[in-house]
């Protein structure tokens, strides 16, 4: 009970507002990236040379640790990754508006000799720009990289993540499946 019962009108006055609420509260919802003009403004596609220029590397910053680097040494690596083709892929979502990136993920695909040499999509550095989250635009991008994996012919896709943000990727389709082990180097 939000406002009180003093009177039946009152009672009634309070519901009506309520469910007023709730349908507003269901338009928005309905309204996140399903507007056609949104669904093209916040395209998704594959990280261009030109990336480095639109913020890709401070978005990356927004995720972890990530130095400031080169032209030469982002050119390098990314010339590295192209050869990986489809194996190796960076999705990004570009604000037409303001031409940065605002949310990007990363698929590679691991080849094994179980499951019939079959094939594991492994999912990192998942971040949206802290200013465009909750606008559906991170289950978008894993919507993306777990399409990949399924079309590359993956047995299964997997990620690592913080506790924070295991209800985000069960919204996204996953599933809790054993315990993370790490050792870092650095
Ligand atoms: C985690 C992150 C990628 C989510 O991106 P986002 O675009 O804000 O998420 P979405 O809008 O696509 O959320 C999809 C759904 O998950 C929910 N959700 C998002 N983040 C959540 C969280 N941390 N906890 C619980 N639910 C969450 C949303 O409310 C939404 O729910 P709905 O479908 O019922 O409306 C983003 O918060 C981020 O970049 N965080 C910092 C970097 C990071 O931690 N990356 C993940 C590394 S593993």
């Amino acid at each position: 009970m939000i406002f009180g019962r003093t009177t039946d009108a009152a009672s009634d006055s309070a519901e009506r507002i309520l469910i007023f609420s709730i349908s507003v509260l269901s338009f928005i919802k309905g309204m996140q990236i399903t507007n056609p003009n949104e669904e093209h403004k916040y395209k998704v596609r594959k990280l261009q040379i030109t990336d480095k220029t639109k913020g890709f590397l401070e978005l990356l910053q927004q995720l972890t640790v990530c130095d400031r680097i080169s032209d030469e040494e982002f050119q390098g690596r990314f010339l590295e990754l192209c050869a990986h083709g489809d194996d190796h892929v960076i999705y990004v979502i570009e604000d037409d508006d303001s031409g940065k990136i605002i949310a990007t993920g990363t698929l590679f695909i691991e080849k094994k000799f179980i499951r019939s040499c079959g094939k594991a999509g492994h999912i990192e550095d998942v971040v949206v720009d802290s200013g465009s989250r909750g606008m559906h635009l991170g289950k978008k991008i894993i919507g993306f990289l777990t399409e990949h994996a399924r079309s590359m012919g993956c047995y299964k896709v997997t990620l690592d993540c913080k506790e924070e943000n295991r209800e985000f990727y069960e919204k996204c389709g996953l599933e809790q499946r054993g315990v993370q082990m790490v050792k870092y180097f650095v």
